[in-house]
């Protein structure tokens, strides 16, 4: 069976009359659970897809995302601000009564201006060497001898976690590991007070809901509204206070750049503060959540791992090949350019999918089957290019440290209850999966 007659069969594509026309667009939400088979009709019939509802030009295999993320001056990252913030385009929502009092509520409890602060410069949407110049800011922070001096650390979070697990029987893998072992480690990088942990997470949950969540279509939302305001307030407080007394951490280190050459101004300041803070554990959590996820449906790759607690390394490459935290990226095309056969104009989104790229099986041998023992490959799941993940090593030891302690635990324990993803066409991964002690 050809992959048109399938993807017809399945209704994931549709003949339109003059063709094929698969159905995928990353902005429906009934898509989101299994994505991978449309990503296969997409790499098979229209590499380069364009998405109605998300407006953007959709790339999907390996070499064709590789192409986009090793071309910046073609492929601007200007989009992961202005696609993500809904900002200069059609589907921006119109001026509203619900928008001004978001405007001057921000306005009279930031002390920021929120125009200048929508569009204050920001690492990940940087280019060139203005992006170079603020990545070198943090990179010290992130270097291999940096990053390991946390693993004890990371280790005592990881057996605290565990703890529970031990006496308590039950163990939501999500919130009683997941999330308290980065949000912990990026809390203690940035310097913020251990008591507003809990408030980092309720914090980057938001700005994922309302980027790339339901929030998306009602961003001046009051919940949404006073959340987004505490954290910029509750930022500003943290980097006044750096600037008058620097201590060794990563907020000293940003503030201290509002002498330096880049001369940041305290707007981006907090959107660099608020990058990390998200990038810094959203992601991991879904990783960890995601590679268990994926040995509890795999019985047999749990048990070669749980035999060989030497294989976590590859448990965790695999994972992030086979289901990717961060599904998409998106970018901005500078020019007119040609791709897969598909002429994109200038000025338009375009959006690389991780999550197909790293399915391809024109990269990858048998590229749905989940092996942890698969030789490591090259994969996507962190990017690639100027912007490949500032915090991967952070991610790939946060990761093996809690999946050496929690996979010897796993051939004891069932799934309690259908697993719910996190809501967002951005990051992929659960947001409870609860287990229980298996009954003999
Ligand atoms: C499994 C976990 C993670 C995944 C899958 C992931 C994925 C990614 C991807 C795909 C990019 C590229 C964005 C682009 O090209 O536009 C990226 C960039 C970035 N990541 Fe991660 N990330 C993870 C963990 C982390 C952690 C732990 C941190 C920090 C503590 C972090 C900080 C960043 C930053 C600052 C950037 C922007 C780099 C730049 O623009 O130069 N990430 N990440």
């Amino acid at each position: 069976m050809t992959t048109a007659t399938a993807a017809l069969q399945v209704g994931i594509a549709r003949d339109a009359g003059d063709g094929l026309r698969p159905e995928y667009d990353p902005a429906r939400p009934e898509l989101r659970r299994d994505p991978y088979p449309h990503y296969r009709v997409l790499r098979d019939l229209a590499p380069v897809h364009w998405a109605p509802r998300t407006r953007g030009w959709c790339v999907a295999r390996n070499e064709d995302v590789l192409f986009v993320l090793k071309n910046p001056e073609i492929f601007s990252s200007r989009a992961m601000f202005t696609f993500l913030m809904n900002q200069g385009h059609p589907g921006r929502p119109p001026l509203s009564w619900k928008m001004l009092r978001f405007v001057a509520r921000f306005a009279w409890s930031t002390r920021l201006n929120p125009f200048e602060f929508a569009t204050a410069r920001n690492l990940i949407a940087e280019d060139g060497e203005r992006h170079a110049a603020m990545r070198r800011i943090v990179n010290r922070a992130f270097t291999p001898q940096r990053i390991g001096a946390w693993e004890d650390r990371v280790r005592e979070l990881v057996a605290a976690s565990i703890a529970k697990l031990r006496t308590e029987g039950s163990f939501d893998v999500v919130a009683d590991l997941a999330i308290p072992v980065p949000v912990g480690i990026i809390s203690e990088m940035l310097g913020v007070e251990p008591s507003r942990r809990a408030d980092f997470k309720r914090w980057s949950d938001t700005i994922i809901e309302s980027t790339s969540g339901a929030g998306r279509d009602d961003p001046f939302n009051p919940r949404m509204v006073d959340t987004i305001i505490e954290l910029i307030t509750y930022l500003r407080q943290v980097s006044e206070e750096r600037k008058r007394k620097p201590a060794d951490d990563m907020v000293s280190l940003i503030v201290a750049e509002q002498q330096g050459d880049m001369a940041l101004s305290i707007r981006e300041v907090i959107q660099f503060v608020m990058l990390l803070l998200v990038a810094g554990n959203e992601t991991t959590t879904n990783l960890i959540g995601n590679a268990v996820s994926a040995l509890l449906d795999h019985p047999d790759q749990l048990e070669r791992v749980a035999a060989e607690p030497a294989l976590v390394p590859r448990l965790v490459e695999e994972t992030l090949r086979w289901d990717a935290p961060v599904q998409v990226l998106f970018r901005t095309t500078t020019r007119e350019v040609e791709l897969a056969g598909t002429t994109i104009p200038a000025g338009a989104y375009v959006v690389p999918l991780l999550g197909s790229a790293n399915r391809d099986e024109r990269a990858y041998a048998d590229p749905d089957r989940f092996d942890v023992t698969r030789a490591p490959q090259p994969h996507l799941a962190f990017g690639f290019g100027e912007h490949f993940c500032l915090g991967a090593a952070l991610a790939r030891l946060e990761a093996r440290a809690a999946l050496e302690a929690l996979v010897p635990e796993l051939p004891g324990l069932v799934r309690r209850g259908p697993t719910e993803l996190v809501d967002s066409f951005l990051v992929r991964g659960p947001k409870r999966l609860e287990l229980g002690r298996r009954v003999a």
